[in-house]
């Protein structure tokens, strides 16, 4: 099949490489002439594991290739993706703009029959909107269908998300687009869901606000167990061991960021209302997630009473592991605040410290986390690296001004910190 994917960001790219890594011919679309020209000399412009060498193989079999044009990658498609950036406006609603000029580019220059997919997060009747205005502007009186194909990868996992989906969800409005799409998806061999385009987009919006209300689930349970005494990952293991529940996204810790889940709430919440529904449950998850921030630096206040002046070394900058984002990550929120009360930090991550460089001044980056802790008076772990549990703790201990190690991802064993002479906290054990 002929795809083009406008929009090479995390979606657009990772979604395109793996349609050509499956057999599609694909053309990725970006209007920045500098991401397009990095693309094409072989670079990669985010951090995805497994995502640079997928990419060189297809561009070298011939199924890949990037262009700035829109109208080069109608013309050499069937089935054109959607997959730009829809970012949070101030009153919580979404930015549909990037979207509706991609839909006049695509009015303007499509001669013949083709399929259109929002790929893209978007507020519900969104595929009705894209259908309107092409409609509106197209030159010739051509035919076209408008899917919904919402996208569920999470970054740092995001090719194994799509080469391995759960489900592919597929909103149309007519059948005739249909065959088209299963045949694009025949490949992943995942379970197939059908339904309208209202539907579809609904779908987004419950399963990541649904995720968000589990992870809030569990930091409000790490709340109860540090009164009661109990341990919350006991309490979660024991609770997703029933299949009803499911152990995933019940971790607490600092709270959930990135781009997608604090803006998708916003935005659901911000649609409900539009619907005439107060989605009263969706702001408690909302008030969680920002309590869960405030508990964690009142633990460090605790621990050493004033921060104006206090050297704190901070282990994470991503949003969480395996990707170098720093949107919305609340590692980032936290430095920030920290540095409001005067500390002066000590920072280290393994993929996100270029990404952080222009937000997160005034700070000392540090290249070996294993020198992040010395001579602070306390040391946090923000972000949930796996590799930061083999942090040289002894060697870090010896070269701290106090002992104080606050774990905001509950990624250390708390025995073995003691052991080691740390006073020790983590969330909800
Ligand atoms: C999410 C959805 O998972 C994905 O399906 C959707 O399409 C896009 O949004 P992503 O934002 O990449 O993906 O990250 P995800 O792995 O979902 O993590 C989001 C945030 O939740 C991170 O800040 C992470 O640290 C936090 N989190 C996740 C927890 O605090 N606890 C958990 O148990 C899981």
């Amino acid at each position: 099949m002929k795809i083009s994917i406008i929009g090479t960001g995390y979606v657009g790219l990772v979604t395109g490489t793996c349609f050509a890594e499956v057999g599609h011919s694909v053309t990725c679309v970006d209007s920045d002439l500098n991401k397009v020209e990095l693309l094409q000399s072989g670079g990669i412009p985010i951090y995805e594991p497994g995502l640079g060498e997928m990419v060189t193989r297809n561009v070298a079999a011939g199924r890949l290739q990037f262009t700035t044009s829109t109208s080069e990658g109608v013309a050499n498609s069937e089935v054109i993706f959607i997959a730009v950036p829809t970012p949070q406006q101030s009153d919580g609603s979404v930015n549909m703009s990037y979207i509706e000029t991609v839909a006049r580019e695509i009015a303007d220059c499509i001669t013949s029959y083709r399929i259109i997919v929002d790929k893209s997060t978007v507020p519900v009747k969104t595929a009705e909107k894209v259908a309107a205005t092409i409609r509106r502007y197209r030159r010739a009186n051509v035919e076209f269908d408008v899917v919904s194909n919402p996208e569920f990868l999470r970054e740092g996992f995001a090719v194994e998300d799509l080469m391995k989906p759960d489900r592919v969800v597929v909103g149309v409005a007519s059948q005739r687009p249909v065959a088209a799409m299963r045949e694009i998806y025949a490949p992943f061999a995942a379970p197939f869901i059908i339904t309208d385009t209202n539907s579809a987009e609904l779908i987004k919006h419950a399963a990541n606000s649904f995720l968000a209300l589990k992870i809030s689930y569990a930091n409000a349970l790490s709340v109860i167990c540090e009164a009661a005494g109990a341990n919350v990952q006991e309490v979660t293991r024991g609770m997703g061991l029933d299949n009803r529940i499911g152990s995933r996204f019940l971790q607490a810790g600092l709270g959930f960021g990135g781009s997608c889940f604090p803006k998708d709430l916003h935005a659901f919440i911000k649609i409900s209302e539009e619907l005439g529904y107060d989605f009263r449950l969706l702001k408690e998850v909302q008030n969680i997630n920002a309590s869960q921030m405030e508990r964690f630096v009142k633990k460090l206040e605790e621990a050493l009473w004033v921060l104006n002046g206090k050297t704190i070394g901070v282990l994470g900058l991503a949003f969480k592991q395996n990707t170098d984002d720093v949107r919305q990550s609340p590692a980032i929120d936290l430095c920030l605040r920290l540095q409001r009360e005067g500390a002066n930090l000590r920072v280290h991550d393994p993929q996100a410290m270029h990404k952080a460089r222009p937000i997160l001044t005034g700070v000392t980056y540090v290249d070996d986390m294993n020198l992040v802790a010395d001579d602070c008076d306390a040391l946090i772990i923000a972000t949930e690296w796996p590799q930061f549990a083999s942090v040289d703790f002894a060697r870090a201990r010896k070269r701290m001004r106090a002992p104080i190690l606050l774990d905001g991802r509950n990624l250390l064993d708390p025995s073995k910190m003691e052991e080691l002479g740390f006073i020790y906290k983590s969330i909800g054990r």
